[in-house]
């Protein structure tokens, strides 16, 4: 089954609580939470303080994707602050090894990610320990960006490698004309932000995609 995970980046911040309800009622499975820190990329978002803000309003799997330098250091906000699945990039600077421990020493699913420049195969020495694969479909820092293609070969190969289980999430342009590339490809979580949050009627969007 495909889960959609709609990215809350593109939400309306001064009625979240409502929008993400929204979503809730109208069938999407995760809330895709993007946090940013200016540093591994170019701009920032929000943090723990607003993911725990919003977490008693909403039972949807949180699927926090760290675009930060330094995750290890703060994994234990973001569990406390309820995330369900928390995916930080394969270079970022903490170790790897490390930080996949600490998310999973304490019952939180833990995702690798890879921009579209890094190899999939840096993920490979992983696929054991982690639950989730994220393939940037365009490059982290905004929403709003058109669907690379190029990145079609590297979700075969990472079906491939990491077999039928393993949840395979694309991230970046996603749209509902255009979802069926990436599930073609082999992908089985979809995030969209601009698509969902950004369109006229939310819950005809979150429709659209699962149809
Ligand atoms: C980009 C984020 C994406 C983004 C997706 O850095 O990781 O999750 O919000 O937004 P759209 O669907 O607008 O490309
Ligand atoms: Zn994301």
């Amino acid at each position: 089954m495909i889960k959609l995970a709609p990215s809350m980046l593109s939400a309306d911040f001064a009625y979240l609580a409502d929008q993400i309800k929204i979503v809730e009622s109208a069938g999407a499975q995760y809330l895709h939470i993007d946090v940013m820190d200016g540093h591994f990329v170019p701009n920032m978002s929000f943090a723990a303080p607003v993911i725990k803000s919003i977490r008693p309003h909403s039972s949807m799997v949180f699927d926090v994707h760290l675009m930060i330098s330094d995750p290890y250091r703060y994994i234990d906000d973001f569990v406390k602050a309820g995330a369900d699945i928390i995916t930080f990039h394969v270079n970022s600077d903490s170790d790897v090894d490390a930080t996949i421990e600490k998310i999973k020493s304490q019952g939180v699913k833990c995702g690798l990610a890879v921009n579209p420049d890094v190899d999939i195969e840096l993920l490979y020495p992983y696929r054991d320990k982690i639950d989730m694969v994220l393939i940037m479909s365009v490059f982290a820092g905004f929403g709003g960006q058109s669907y690379i293609p190029d990145v079609n070969e590297k979700i075969k190969k990472a079906r491939e490698f990491f077999g039928p289980d393993m949840d395979i999430q694309v991230d970046g342009g996603i749209n509902a004309q255009n979802k069926d590339i990436p599930v073609s490809c082999g992908a089985n979580v979809l995030v969209a932000g601009t698509a969902v949050f950004g369109a006229d009627d939310i819950a005809q969007a979150v429709a659209d995609f699962l149809n």
